[in-house]
């Protein structure tokens, strides 16, 4: 049995198709909890926006202080009985003959007002039961169950500040992907982990269905590099000097494959130096040979792709590409281009099944403004957030810093989640990409604490608050506190010194 909550009361302002005002007689009323009127045959829905407290005896300032002058006024009057609480009410829609439509008339005063059942929530709010459970609904007891299309067809951005849970939402929405059974369709997961803060999934029941790629072994087979992706990770090549590399490369190209042979970029670079130096082109080999040299260095080409994406990226399986190994910047923006491309085009062509790309730090991929250098994976990830919802390519940004992330590509996510912000900048910037948040909801943002979040989007009917469910394996902690590191490097310290004078 639904809890009877309170009674509609006539305001100066209300009742309206959008809002409505009700006394509380039950305690258990919450800001953000959703309530329903029984209004004939449909039922009013809606949440609550805002609580207030009134109490007739302290209405006016004057009386108030010369009465306290003398005693509290609690003393000489029956101030409790006169405080009353009223919820005002934003209202959603209403629900006929199972369906739901815009309000078109307000509630009668009077009415009363009762908690909302899970059923019709779940409707209202487009759950699923065969969905990704990721918590429970703020005042409800009610599970989070997202539907998978929903909530990642049209990509997904997880936006929060440092330490505010990011990183475990996003584990929490792998688990449920990797746990999924095949007949409710399971897609491939491959993450972009900057910071190694996934590759504790293969320490747990997931360990068979996670492969974990250190960047240091990553490898791009030279083959696979076109012209014209030489000319992205080199932007500073002119159009004069791409002319004069690209029918090098495709002889290379035809005379290896006749042959079956595979080629590096080495390969690439004599042939550059001795078809130059025979037309005696000094002014053009030198530039080319120095772009291609540096683009050696970053020591990622070799015969063939490590990992085999074809291989790895499978139904119900976890590949995390772990960065955190190296520090070179240049050679992370190429990794995560090339893998972009790659798992894009194999997608397209059918070889791997549909997949969620998850990008960590996405700012830094695909920031809104950067030199072209620093930003060499901004158009692979604008192209995927633009093209991939068609072929089953779904796209999930997380950032801490929405202000610097393209907007070409967040403005393609269709469900934010959004976790503890205060920056004012970073929420003013939410306000505007995010549609369907309002002030109030917005001004929620800064008082979520770490684990709460709000979904905003097209994976649920209304925005909606969650408090994110606990993790079914507890990853192994990446982030240790300062007191223990500190302990930690003195006692080291302390061991080596030791060691030291007993060996002497
Ligand atoms: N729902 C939750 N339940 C329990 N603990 C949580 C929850 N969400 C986050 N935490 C804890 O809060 C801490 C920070 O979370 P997390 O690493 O996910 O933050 P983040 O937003 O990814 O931070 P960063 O931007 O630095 O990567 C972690 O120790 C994590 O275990
Ligand atoms: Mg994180």
């Amino acid at each position: 049995m639904e809890a009877e909550l309170g009674t509609v009361i006539s305001t100066a302002d209300g009742p309206t198709t959008l809002s409505f005002s009700f006394v509380i007689s039950n305690p258990k009323v919450k800001k953000g909890q959703f309530v329903k009127v029984e209004e004939g045959q449909a039922a009013v829905l809606g949440f609550v926006s805002e609580i207030f407290r009134a109490n007739r005896y302290f209405e006016r300032a004057e009386s108030v202080a010369e009465y306290e002058r003398a005693s509290p006024m609690g003393e000489s009057f029956p101030v409790k009985d006169w405080e009353y609480t009223v919820a005002k009410v934003s209202v959603q829609g209403a629900f006929e003959d199972g369906h739901f439509l815009r309000s078109y008339l307000p509630v009668s005063p009077g009415s009363r007002v009762i908690e909302a059942g899970n059923e019709l929530l779940k409707k209202f709010l487009k759950f699923d039961d065969n969905g990704l459970n990721i918590g429970t609904l703020q005042h409800h007891q009610l599970e989070a169950k997202l539907s998978l299309d929903r909530l990642l067809q049209k990509h997904l951005a997880i936006l929060a500040m440092s330490g505010s849970g990011k990183s475990y939402l996003m584990s929490v929405i792998i688990e449920e992907l990797l746990d999924r059974p095949a007949q409710d369709g399971r897609i491939a997961v491959v993450v972009i982990d900057s910071h190694g803060e996934y590759s504790g999934f293969k320490q747990t029941k997931y360990a068979k269905q996670t492969e974990v790629v250190p960047a240091k072994k990553f490898k791009i087979a030279f083959r696979r590099v076109s012209p014209h992706m030489l000319q992205e990770w080199s932007p500073e090549m002119s159009a004069a000097q791409l002319r004069e590399l690209v029918p090098i490369m495709e002889q290379l190209r035809k005379e290896k494959k006749a042959k079956a042979e595979p080629y590096t970029i080495e390969d690439l670079i004599m042939r550059v130096e001795g078809e130059m130096a025979e037309k005696k082109k000094e002014t053009v080999r030198r530039p080319l040979v120095a772009w291609l040299s540096e683009l050696r260095s970053s020591r990622l080409f070799s015969k063939s792709d490590f990992p085999k994406l074809q291989e790895a990226v499978a139904p119900g399986k976890l590949v995390v590409f772990d960065l955190s190994d190296i520090e070179n910047q240049y050679r992370k923006q190429i990794i995560v281009s090339y893998i972009c491309r790659r798992l894009f085009k194999l997608r397209k062509k059918g070889k791997i099944p549909p997949f969620l790309l998850v990008v960590e730090e996405a700012h830094n991929f695909a920031p809104e403004k950067a030199e072209r250098k620093q930003a060499l994976a901004k158009q692979p990830i604008i192209t995927i957030a633009r093209e991939g919802r068609k072929f089953g390519a779904c796209l999930c940004l997380i950032s801490q810093r929405p202000v610097h992330l393209a907007t070409s590509a967040l403005s393609q996510c269709n469900t934010n989640i959004i976790l503890r912000i205060t920056n004012p900048f970073d929420i003013e910037h939410i306000g505007e990409s995010c549609e369907g948040i309002d002030s109030s909801t917005q001004d929620s943002i800064t008082t979520l604490r770490v684990g709460e979040a709000l979904v905003i989007g097209e994976a649920v009917g209304s925005p909606i608050f969650v408090k994110v469910r606990k993790l079914k394996s507890q990853l192994p902690q990446k982030g240790v506190s300062l007191q223990l590191l500190a302990a930690r490097f003195e006692e080291e310290a302390k061991r080596k010194k030791e060691d030291v004078e007993a060996f002497l």
